[in-house]
């Protein structure tokens, strides 16, 4: 038994061969031709049917999205782009599928809407775009554990249920087994948390690195990839309530070797999906160009997507503070003619996406690194530089994305870490177990966090995230 994938991959060497092939039946046409899919891989199958041989009432039940088991010889093929065909000798049925049903739903063999398939989300894995992505996504996931182990990290998990706001922003979703509806709807603000499932308010990660901090306090280096939680209600194409979040976190490394670490994994990534999703890019880029001929001529991307993902691997990012970013951005025209939504008049004003997108895609036309940012935009954790107003933080922008991975080196200074704590209100107690690694033995460290659905936006040509997860978990919408 071969997946189609193998079976088509072998092609003329396949010849001759008695076969078993299961899929579903993504079209029958003329009576006599069926297509098959089993998800291995973008191509389907072509089974050619003797009809004189078959017993109808079976034929009757081969339709669009029906399940079956085809037993057959590989011949070769006739047909255009394809090698080899299988001549049906015997065909099971698994699962019929009633065809004025399937036309109601994204099964139906036509180009749907991405609305369209995102309301159906799960059957969006039988259609060729989602299973695309979904393949990609995979071969991202693996190669992520092999970069990190190949290279001498740990991976470690994180709690999902978290007594802190690692990222102090106050987008969190909180975690109780109190049954809400049982107290007065004007005292929920008052719920007493002591006598909650931990004895305190308890909420899901939004992101592990200070446990992670903690694991390279004494494995040196390691990374959390795990299910990453944030309540902020921006609806946006680039934000998830649940995502996944890659955090390496690498005891006696500066902010340079944290991002050389941050550039030679974001390529070894896109190489490995290069290298290993092939027929599914070729598909994606055929996708992405036909997306491009509908847009207007300043949206028009000027590669395709090979060519996005080739110019990524072979060029180094553009490195520069923020600081000189923002002298960029106030001297630039989008700036000075009033395009920008938010203008940049000052210093330490927090940059938008479309000031990083402007960096990226107009500017610079390449991926660009910004590091130095004002302390007041930045996490508390980050260390605070010589002028006493910047820290060590960088981000990695990315084209058609903007900020794909937040980094930083760590305040390592126990009394400067102490200092900036207070002086934002945080209760030293609270994170007690955090400054311990302050306490005993404490190392220039840093780390960053990538989100996974932003990679995969990137190297698929995608254009929202709820595109590249099995099951988005956005504003007003958890149900399936
Ligand atoms: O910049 P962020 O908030 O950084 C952190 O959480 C740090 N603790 C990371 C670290 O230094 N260990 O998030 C990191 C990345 C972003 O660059 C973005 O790619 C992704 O996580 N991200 C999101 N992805 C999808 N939906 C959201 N709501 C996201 N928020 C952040
Ligand atoms: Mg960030």
């Amino acid at each position: 038994i071969y997946s189609i994938k193998q079976l088509l991959s072998k092609g003329k060497k396949a010849l001759h061969e008695e076969v078993t092939v299961k899929g579903w039946v993504r079209s029958f046409r003329s009576n006599r031709f069926i297509s098959l899919n089993d998800g291995s891989g973008i191509n389907n199958l072509q089974i050619v049917i003797d009809f004189n041989n078959f017993d109808p009432t079976i034929l009757k039940q081969i339709t669009t999205a029906s399940s079956i088991r085809v037993e057959g010889t590989v011949t070769e093929s006739e047909g255009a782009g394809q090698e080899i065909e299988i001549i049906a000798k015997k065909i099971k049925i698994y699962g019929y599928a009633n065809p004025e049903e399937v036309q109601e739903t994204i099964l139906q063999p036509k180009r749907h809407s991405l609305e369209k398939l995102r309301e159906q989300a799960h059957l969006r894995f039988r259609t060729n775009t989602f299973a695309a992505i979904m393949r990609v996504r995979n071969a991202l996931s693996f190669a992520i554990h092999q970069y990190f182990n190949q290279n001498g990290f740990f991976y470690i998990n994180t709690p999902i249920i978290t007594g802190s706001d690692a990222e102090g922003a106050g987008e969190m979703f909180t975690v109780t087994n109190f049954d809400l509806n049982h107290l007065p709807k004007d005292n929920q603000d008052k719920v007493d948390f002591s006598q909650d499932f931990f004895g305190k308010k308890t909420n899901l990660t939004v992101s592990g690195q200070l446990e992670g901090e903690t694991a390279a306090m004494g494995l040196g280096k390691i990374y959390t990839f795990g299910p990453t939680f944030r309540a902020e209600n921006s609806n946006t194409t680039r934000h998830l309530a649940e995502f996944w979040m890659i955090e390496p976190e690498m005891a006696f490394y500066d902010l340079e070797k944290n991002i050389d670490l941050a550039e030679d994994f974001l390529k070894y990534c896109i190489q490995y999906a290069v290298d290993h999703c092939k027929d599914d890019l070729d598909f994606l880029n055929k996708r992405f160009e036909e997306e491009q001929k509908q847009k207007p001529k300043e949206e028009k991307s000027e590669q395709n997507l090979h060519e996005k993902l080739e110019f990524v691997l072979n060029n180094k990012f553009i490195r520069l503070s923020y600081t000189e970013a923002v002298e960029i951005l106030k001297k630039s025209k989008a700036n000075q003619k009033g395009k920008f939504k938010y203008p940049i008049d000052e210093w330490g004003v927090d940059l938008q996406s479309e000031h990083e997108r402007y960096l990226v895609e107009k500017h610079f036309k390449s991926p660009v690194v910004l590091f130095d940012y004002p302390a007041k935009i930045k996490a508390f954790y980050m260390r605070l530089n010589e002028d006493q107003k910047t820290v060590r933080a960088m981000d990695v922008l990315f084209p058609g994305i903007g900020e794909i991975i937040g980094g930083s080196q760590r305040e390592e200074r126990l009394e400067i870490l102490k200092q900036k704590m207070n002086s934002l209100g945080m209760d030293e107690k609270e994170l007690n177990w955090y400054l311990d690694t302050r306490k005993y033995g404490t190392v220039p460290h840093s780390g960053f966090g990538l989100g996974l659905e932003r990679l995969i936006l990137f190297v698929t040509g995608m254009s929202n995230i709820r595109d590249v997860i099995p099951f988005p978990r956005t504003p007003n919408n958890a149900d399936f």
